[in-house]
């Protein structure tokens, strides 16, 4: 079965509600204009918690082809913590995504393996798709340890799922270094790590669960940079940050299949 390539918005910390609904009607118009094939890439956005309301009454009322979902979840069902957000809530507004575990979550809310995991869990386990983030620091990387490190990350946060349960979710390798900083990492580099981790998949559950699972890169990514990275046989999309809150650009990196690769 091939793995529909996903290409994800994650807006971070940007855009109000307001700004939510012009951001995403222009996605929906310039993909259309453009004639994007949504059987060639998926596209979602990522939005703030007090955006998800307004997405979604835009996306069913206008009926676009853009899926949403949240940028964390709470590993508790309800009750008294303050500031989370729990699965249900999530469900209810019609969310199918969510990220657990970016590294700004883990270097500004000191989220480890463990919560990780108990939020990957909460999330299955109310019908989300988790899209786990995992990726090495830059002084890792300097002492090449990239990849044990990165599939030690994995291993966290994917204990105790089933492997249904793996096929079905999302990975993104997002090494730190290139989040944020214009410096993407080589599509070889990549690569690298993205293949590690579907083998990683193959000698835990098997290749027909390795197949499934569809495996991100994340970091600086451009429409510059999109076919390159595509062309590589264990990347089946992008988490992509700054450039999604450019329509343009978001939309050309949605359109990846149209480029050439340079
Ligand atoms: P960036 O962010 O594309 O701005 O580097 C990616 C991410 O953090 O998901």
């Amino acid at each position: 079965m091939a793995r529909k390539p996903l290409m994800a918005g994650n807006w971070k910390m940007n855009l109000n509600h307001v700004e939510a609904v012009g951001l995403v009607q222009k996605l929906a118009w310039t993909l259309e204009d453009k004639k994007h094939d949504p059987e060639k890439s998926e596209v979602i956005v990522l939005p703030p918690y007090t955006d998800l309301r307004t997405v979604q009454t835009l996306v069913d009322g206008d009926r676009l082809d853009i899926g949403y979902g949240a940028q964390d979840v709470s590993a508790f069902d309800n009750g008294a913590y303050t500031g989370d957000i729990s699965a249900d809530m999530l469900v209810k507004l019609g969310c199918r995504y969510v990220v657990i575990g970016h590294s700004e979550r883990r270097q500004f809310h000191g989220e480890d393996d463990n919560i990780v995991n108990a939020k990957t869990q909460k999330a299955v386990s109310r019908g989300l798709v988790p899209i786990v983030c995992v990726g090495e620091g830059l002084e890792v990387r300097q002492e090449l340890r990239h990849v044990p490190e990165t599939l030690h990350q994995v291993e966290g946060a994917l204990a105790g799922l089933t492997p249904e349960q793996v096929a079905n979710l999302v990975i993104a390798y997002e090494p730190v270094w290139a989040i944020g900083t214009g410096r993407v990492a080589t599509p070889e580099d990549a690569q690298e790590v993205c293949g590690a981790i579907r083998l990683w998949i193959v000698e835990q559950h098997g290749g027909e669960i390795a197949d499934r699972t569809r495996i991100l890169y994340g970091g600086s990514v451009k429409a510059s940079s999109i076919a390159a990275l595509m062309a590589e046989p264990d990347i089946d999309g992008c988490l992509v940050g700054g450039a999604s809150l450019i329509v343009e650009e978001f939309a050309a990196i949605a359109r990846f299949y149209e480029m050439p690769v340079i």
